[in-house]
């Protein structure tokens, strides 16, 4: 399978970052993998403009589940499609747990993304308490079971296995750890979606660096990453980038 390496800038970046999105144009032609950038919202429109006909796609962090409305503050995944965002991140750990946004609400955002034709990148994983009680495969389970709509095929839907604990912490699990929880993943996958769910690409998150990239790729059902920290600076981005060839 293609790998898919993502880049989640959180709430950073202003027009002066775009030229680290610019800069990943000069590394696609050598990539092996599908590339997309998620900056702010505010930042959207001008990275696809930066990024026309080169192999980076861009991406939102989150959306409304609604096309249009009285939801002050918030933005439809019609709008997003309307300026050129082709994927979008949802159900964010960050989100879980400063929004609580629940599973039903990321399905719902997932199911608005298909209708406005989007792709959307799930985001599941444990805590580190989670973990501890050993329950990691069971709350990821849960989650992934509730935050998947019926609309999810392998085309419009990727899965991102992010632990809370390894988000921005330099922590990152074992290579055996990631390797039974996609394995898990992908089975759960399989048994919801029948023959497509062996085409739906997981991937990591959390601590991704170009150092640890190449073993995490080697991982089996390891289809990428989502970067959060490292796909800040096009150099190091592109590490990880040129490490999934
Ligand atoms: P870091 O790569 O900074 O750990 O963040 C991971 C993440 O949250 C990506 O969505």
């Amino acid at each position: 399978m293609k790998k898919l390496i993502a880049g989640n800038w959180k709430m950073n970046g202003l027009a002066s970052s775009l030229a680290e999105i610019e800069a990943l144009k000069g590394v696609t032609g050598e990539a092996a993998c599908d590339i997309v950038v998620c900056p702010p919202f505010t930042l959207i429109e001008k990275a696809v403009a930066r990024t026309e006909g080169s192999a980076i796609a861009v991406g939102a962090q989150d959306c409304h589940a609604q096309a249009s409305g009285a939801y002050t503050g918030d933005v439809s995944a019609e709008m997003l499609a309307e300026i050129g965002a082709r994927f979008v991140i949802l159900g964010h750990s960050e989100r879980r747990s400063a929004y609580r946004e629940m599973d039903a609400a990321v399905a719902g955002k997932a199911v608005a993304v298909h209708r406005a034709g989007l792709a959307s990148i799930i985001c599941v994983g444990e805590t580190r308490e989670e973990r501890d009680e050993g329950r990691a495969i069971d709350v990821v389970r849960a989650q992934l079971e509730a935050s998947i709509p019926n609309t999810a095929t392998s085309t419009n839907t990727t899965i991102a296995y992010e632990p809370v604990w390894a988000i921005g912490t330099g922590l990152v699990p074992t290579l055996e750890q990631i390797e039974e929880m996609h394995s898990s993943i992908r089975q759960m996958l399989k048994e919801r979606m029948g023959g497509d769910g062996q085409h739906v690409r997981i991937l990591y998150g959390g601590s991704v660096k170009a150092q640890n990239a190449k073993a995490i790729f080697g991982v089996s059902n390891v289809d990428g990453a989502l970067v959060g920290g490292a796909s800040l600076k096009a150099s190091e981005f592109t590490g990880i980038i040129l490490a999934a060839v």
